[in-house]
């Protein structure tokens, strides 16, 4: 079976890669136009894998170009959708660069679903749908909240353009998965996240921090109304995120029963504060982190993390690592990074 993966050569979509080559006989191919990424991540997979991927470097907010690769491949049996910007303050800062990339790629891509005739479609969500909420854990069902986020905004309207599109032929089915935060790195220390300029997200700022490439993590806000007063998240492995579109992209095409368009939250449903994780880093890695507490950040949520029953029953899914285990995969990860 042949699956292509948009986005392989990022950070989520790289160890769903590696995920599905060593667990699977499915045949892999990537495009990626390595702008949050690059061409060495598939040097990467097959170092730890043992396996090639054939791979094109296209923009998918470019149809005819995108098209190219369904007309080479007639036979792709599923797709993962992936590629799309992420970053919540840069999403603040740049709204239409955000609505152009992110919505103009699915756009591509539900055409080319439905065009091609290409059954599975798995689409990478995120928690940051549900905006701001009172009552957690979130479950699918809870009532989404106006996103805090032009990114956010993206992905929600984007799992409707998905749930309208594929209503609209009986032949195709999909799943939305919510990521919560995907953080760490493979247990092999030879792939991780890869910012390509200063991080934005939590994690690779601590270990960067922590090696000595920046100089201070800052906590964004100390007055939230939380018990430490810092940002509460759901952190969950990368490698369980990997795990969890196997399993997705299994149940599509076996159960040929299955709901037309199903919506699963990927999360621990433990919920941790900044402080807490930069305990968790301090406590794995055996280091001391320099940071300070500092204003709020546009954008971010107070508190959310997963109700995770349905991935439990839906698709046989449960994470398996810890927060110090994401945290120690992470800090090898970046000492590894730093000798390449
Ligand atoms: C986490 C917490 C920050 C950096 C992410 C992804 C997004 C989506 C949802 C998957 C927040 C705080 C951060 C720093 C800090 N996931 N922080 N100092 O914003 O929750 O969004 O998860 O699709 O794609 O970006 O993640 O890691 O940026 O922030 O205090 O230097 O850490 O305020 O509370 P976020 P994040």
């Amino acid at each position: 079976m042949k699956i292509l993966i948009t986005g392989g050569a990022g950070y989520i979509g790289s160890h769903t890669i590696i995920e599905i080559l060593e667990n699977t006989n499915w045949e892999v191919i990537s495009i990626d136009n390595y702008s949050s990424s690059s061409e060495k991540t598939y040097q990467r997979i097959e170092k730890i894998t043992g396996k090639k991927v054939t791979y094109y470097n296209i923009d998918l907010t470019n149809l005819s170009l995108t098209e190219k690769v369904f007309q080479e491949n007639t036979d792709i049996a599923g797709i993962i959708h992936f590629a799309a910007f992420k970053s919540v303050p840069e999403s603040v800062e740049n709204p239409l660069m955000y609505y152009h990339n992110n919505l103009n790629s699915l756009i591509n891509i539900l055409k080319c679903q439905a065009k091609y005739n290409i059954p599975n479609l798995i689409f990478s969500s995120s928690c940051s749908v549900y905006g701001n909420l009172t009552e957690l854990p979130v479950t699918e069902t809870t009532p989404l909240n106006k996103p805090e986020s032009p990114y956010a905004y993206t992905k929600q309207i984007g799992e409707k353009m998905v749930d309208d599109f594929i209503k609209t032929n009986a032949n195709l089915k999909a799943i939305s998965l919510r990521y919560f935060n995907p953080v760490g790195a493979h247990k092999s220390g030879l792939n991780g996240e890869v910012p390509i300029a200063r991080p934005n997200n939590l994690v690779p700022y601590i270990t960067q921090t922590a090696i000595g490439k920046l100089e201070q993590l800052t906590v964004y806000g100390g007055d939230y109304s939380t018990n430490d007063r810092t940002c509460i998240r759901d952190y969950v492995h990368v490698c369980d995120i990997a795990s969890a579109h196997v399993k997705a992209l299994q149940k599509l095409v076996e159960d040929k029963n299955f709901e037309q368009h199903s919506i699963i939250n990927l999360g621990t449903g433990i919920g941790v504060s900044v402080l807490e994780a930069i305990k968790a880093f301090e406590k794995v890695s055996n280091q001391k982190l320099n940071y300070k507490i500092g204003p709020r950040r546009a954008g971010d949520v107070e508190a959310i993390y997963a109700n995770n029953t349905k991935a439990k029953e839906l698709i046989n899914w449960t994470p398996k690592f810890n927060i110090d285990e994401m945290m120690f995969s992470a800090w090898l990860w970046e000492q590894n990074l730093n000798k390449m």
